[in-house]
């Protein structure tokens, strides 16, 4: 190999190296409660996790709640100093007016609320939700920085029809469109949850699971990509799954490559198989 060869590999390797030490991903559960829960048992429930999370936890743990109960949670998870961060569920694209029904991000800043779920697939099929929607809600929750939590999946029969590569891809690429990569940075999340697989007890093949979640990094480096050899971005940022994820499957979820977390509806409802979930990714 001539010397030029091998300083452009040792370059080349250096620029590897330097990205993938950066990549360091955390790990994240995130429970979400969608409509379920009154007050009386969401306190005693955070109270189970949070106890838990203190003692066992060694990754990120968030809930999000329905809206009202967000404050007086995350009351008691300050007074308990419980190792839990608030998230919600939904926000809307503008900052205030007459929007009846609808949560500014400035009002989640105001609870000190960092996580935020955009695009969820209920939001998508139930109120109508498009990519551009989605793309409005991701600008302007970076905009207060708040931390996105991007979700996208295929339905079953986008999924039967072989269609599961090309509706992820656009769902990310439509929802980013306007967004630049330093934006980004730092405070982003995706969680890929196939339609199918939420709330059927249909768990996604783990080793789909990471290829699709694979695929989703190859999309955000390619969309980003800055330069000819830069092609990491996508490694760097943490990518949930989420669909019927449970205490009893969450380990081989958790041992794939890829996968950086779940994101958990029915399970994070019920504190004993909620733990066993964040002790899988701890
Ligand atoms: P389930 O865990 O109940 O399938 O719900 C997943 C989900 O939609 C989380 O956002």
């Amino acid at each position: 190999m001539s010397n030029f060869n091998q300083l452009s590999l040792k370059l080349e390797l250096n620029e590897i190296l330097g990205d993938r030490k950066l990549e360091n991903r955390p790990k994240i559960v995130a429970g979400n409660w969608k409509m379920h829960a009154n007050l009386k048992d969401s306190q005693a429930l955070i109270e189970d996790v949070g106890r838990f999370a203190k003692a066992d936890a060694n990754c990120k743990v968030i809930i999000i709640p329905p809206f009202t109960h967000i404050f007086p949670l995350s009351l008691i998870v300050e007074k308990n100093h419980y190792p839990l961060v608030m998230g919600a569920q939904n926000m809307y694209y503008e900052d205030k007016g007459a929007y009846t029904g609808e949560i500014s991000p400035l009002m989640l800043v105001d609870l000190d609320i960092k996580y935020v779920l955009i695009g969820h697939s209920e939001r998508r099929q139930l109120f109508n939700e498009s990519n551009q929607i989605v793309n409005r809600k991701l600008q302007k929750a970076l905009s207060h920085n708040l931390t996105p939590i991007l979700c996208v999946g295929e339905s079953l029969d986008e999924r039967e029809a072989g269609l599961t590569d090309q509706v992820v891809k656009r769902q990310i690429v439509a929802s980013l469109s306007t967004i630049d990569r330093e934006s980004l940075a730092n405070k982003f999340i995706v969680a890929y949850e196939p339609v199918w697989a939420i709330g059927t007890g249909q768990v996604c093949q783990a080793n789909e699971a990471n290829r699709v979640i694979n695929l989703i990094r190859f999309t955000l480096s390619q969309h980003f990509k800055t330069k000819d050899n830069d092609t990491l971005f996508g490694d760097s940022i943490p990518i949930l799954y989420g669909g019927s994820v449970k205490g009893s499957n969450a380990k081989e979820l958790a041992v794939q490559p890829d996968i950086d977390g779940a994101l958990v509806g029915g399970s994070s409802l019920i504190a004993p198989d909620f733990c066993e979930i964040i002790k899988a990714f701890s």
